[in-house]
This record gives C-alpha cells, structure tokens and sequence, in this order.
C-alpha cells in the first residue's frame, strides 16, 4: 500500500532545512539558477554534496548537460531572493548583487556561503534528478541561515 501524497508531504515538510540557490551557465553563457531545499552534505572525503532537482524544473535539463554549478546557501534576510529564483518567470538575476566563480558560475551577495562544485554523477529517482556536486571551492560568512519548514520560512530564534 502505497503513502498518499498528502501525508508525505506532511511528514517531510516537518524536516526543516536551509535554503540554496543553485545557478549554472548555459552553452551561450546565459545564467540560470533555481531555489532548492533538497540539499545536504554527503561526504567529507572527498568533499560531495547532492542536491534533488524535480525533472521539470527548467534547469533540469542544464544540470544533466554542464560541468560546473555554484551553490548559494542563503541567509535570514534572503527570503525574497528564495522566492523570486522559484517563482519569477523573466530575468532572475536583473539587479542582484553577486559575483562570479572561477569557472563563471553566479554566487550572490550576502549569503551564508559559498560553493563552486563540479558536477560528479547524477542519479534518476522518481520524479527528481541526485546531482552530486564535489565542493572545488568554498568561502563562508558570519551570517544567520535561513529554513524553510512546513511550507514556510523560518529563522532561528537565538
Ligand atoms: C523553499 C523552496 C525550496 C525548493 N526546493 C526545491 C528542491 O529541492 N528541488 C527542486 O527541484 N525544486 C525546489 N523548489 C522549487 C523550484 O525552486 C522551482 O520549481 C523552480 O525554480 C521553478 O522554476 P523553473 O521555471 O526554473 O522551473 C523549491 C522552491 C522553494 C520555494
């Protein structure tokens, strides 16, 4: 007998998480970049993420295909860039502040930290693609982190 969808997602929205945004170049340079909650440390040695991206996001396709992917992981005051990298249909990136990594890949401005990974398998399962990224390069700030739980954002209280 096969969980009903509601309770899934009632269950999993209880695991809080963080927030990231993962943005890679297209073939012509072009930045794209998404929100996503499914992400997690996976090995220290060598050092791997993953990260669980739905087979119709728009950038589904760019992660199967590109090398290099940047990883912003969001800090308490960044709601607003959450929402607008899964919400916004034009230009994502107009107006942000951000710089770039060696390989060109978009880490923005006043985050918790910083990951500019290679992109080293990826795994079909279900309706989600496991990206898993090595960690090339990281940079880290003395920030609060924002979470997302039960649907909505959340901040530590102390
Ligand atoms: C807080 C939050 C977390 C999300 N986490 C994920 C995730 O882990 N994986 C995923 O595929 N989509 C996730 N999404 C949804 C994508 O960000 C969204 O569907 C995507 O950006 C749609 O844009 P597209 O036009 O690029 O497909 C999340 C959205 C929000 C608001």
């Amino acid at each position: 007998m096969s969980i009903d969808p509601d309770t899934f997602r009632a269950a999993l929205g209880r695991f809080a998480s963080g927030v990231t945004i993962l943005t890679v170049l297209d073939a012509e340079g072009r930045d794209h970049g998404m929100t996503v909650s499914a992400f997690c440390s996976l090995s220290l040695d060598p050092p791997l993420v993953l990260a669980c991206i739905d087979r119709s996001a728009d950038m589904h396709a760019l992660l199967l295909k590109r090398e290099h992917v940047g990883i912003t992981l969001l800090a308490a005051g960044q709601e607003a860039l959450s929402r607008r990298f899964a919400e916004l249909e034009s230009d994502r990136f107009e107006g942000l502040g951000f710089s770039r990594g060696e390989h060109g890949v978009v880490l923005f401005d006043g985050a918790l930290a910083h990951l500019e990974c290679r992109v080293r398998a990826r795994h079909p399962e279900g309706d989600h693609t496991i990206i898993v990224c090595e960690v090339e390069c990281a940079e880290v700030r003395q920030e609060r982190p924002l979470l997302y739980y039960r649907g909505g954002y959340a901040q530590l209280e102390r």
